[in-house]
């Protein structure tokens, strides 16, 4: 035994003192004193086996070749660790080619902006499903059956799941959010619609749209007046003019096409507004009341205004874009020019 450790501590010692580098340090001591593998981990755990008398003197024998050990360990690691050549890097030399930027899209970047403005106004975002439910789509929201709207020809049908469409408008959040979340509430919902459109540089079959609806007991047509205002000058200036005028949409009684100030012209009229000095931006009106219900809510009680536009309508005039097929193409010049935001 006393041959063994002494063996041990001078073969142990030469190791360390040729260790080249921390890593073989390392691993030699792992060799003597790891808790399962160690050879000094098995002698020091051995002498409680012994009888007293050689275990004293063993005992003190292992320990002094462990101290040892550890002291020429440490020596041996700051010597390495001193002389240890680090190899150089130049950091500033860089042989990849800078990487292209990605940009936001315009959609992107004009969703994130009314995001922003509606949140500030109190509303929440909502995010509906692209796959949708007829249910949502249309039916609750008081659609009739032999509604044109349903017709196949707008309307994408997914082959094999019956009563499932792609939306064709983002009212669909309307009776989703009113039974999730219950009145009074105040919701925004932006995202990809599609219609089965034949694409030419006014039309495509995706297209962005943003819906925003109040519920509430006291709600009247001048907070709709008041969002859409504040919303067009947000977007077009203070300068921007809203005007309501009727139109049918079957969630909302009475409807109301928004028209603003022409951003062209600025109401002289122009070939864009036909001469009128306004360009239709907006769908509005009172949630009709079958909808409320639908959304688990008695319009005796709540009233609601809804509201809903083309986001990629407002993102061409803001942006001055003459073809809405630009968005959806994916080409790399086009988008690039909305580096930076707005
Ligand atoms: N969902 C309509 C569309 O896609 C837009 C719309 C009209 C939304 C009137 C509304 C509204 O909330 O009240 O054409």
């Amino acid at each position: 035994m006393q041959k063994k450790i002494e063996a041990l501590r001078s073969g142990a010692l030469t190791k360390i003192q040729k260790a080249r580098t921390v890593v073989e340090l390392d691993r030699i001591e792992l060799s003597l004193f790891g808790r399962k593998k160690g050879v000094m981990t098995d002698i020091l755990k051995g002498l409680k086996n012994l009888d007293p008398e050689a275990r004293k003197v063993q005992g003190q024998l292992a320990n002094d070749a462990k101290k040892a050990i550890f002291e020429a360990i440490a020596a041996r690691r700051a010597e390495l660790i001193e002389h240890q050549t680090i190899e150089a890097i130049d950091v500033t030399e860089c042989l990849i080619p800078p990487l292209p930027h990605g940009t936001l899209h315009p959609i992107t970047l004009i969703s994130q902006e009314l995001e922003e403005m509606f949140a500030g106004m109190g509303f929440r975002v909502y995010d509906g499903p692209e796959l949708e439910a007829d249910y949502y789509n249309f039916e609750g929201l008081n659609f009739d059956a032999d509604h044109p709207a349903r017709d196949m020809q707008d309307t994408f049908y997914i082959k094999n799941l019956p009563g499932r469409l792609l939306r064709t408008h983002t009212s669909t959040a309307q009776v989703r959010a009113m039974r999730e979340y219950g009145a009074p509430l105040a919701v925004i919902c932006l995202g990809r619609c599609f219609r089965n459109e034949e694409t030419d540089a006014r039309h495509e079959h995706t297209f962005f749209q943003l819906e925003g609806f109040i519920v509430g007991n006291d709600i009247t047509f001048a907070h709709l007046k008041g969002i859409l205002e504040a919303t067009a000058r947000y977007l077009y200036g203070q300068d921007t003019r809203v005007r309501l005028r009727p139109k049918y949409y079957p969630f909302v009684e009475p409807g109301v096409s928004g028209e603003v100030t022409c951003l062209f012209c600025r109401g002289d009229g122009c070939r864009l507004c036909k001469s009128t000095g306004f360009l239709e931006i907006f769908g509005a009106g009172r949630i009709h009341p079958n909808v409320l219900r639908e959304g688990g809510l008695d319009p005796k009680k709540w009233s609601g205004l809804a509201f809903g536009f083309g986001l990629t309508r407002l993102a061409m005039l803001k942006y001055g874009i003459d073809d809405v097929r630009l968005f959806e193409s994916g080409d790399l010049a086009f988008l690039k020019q909305f580096y930076g935001g707005v």
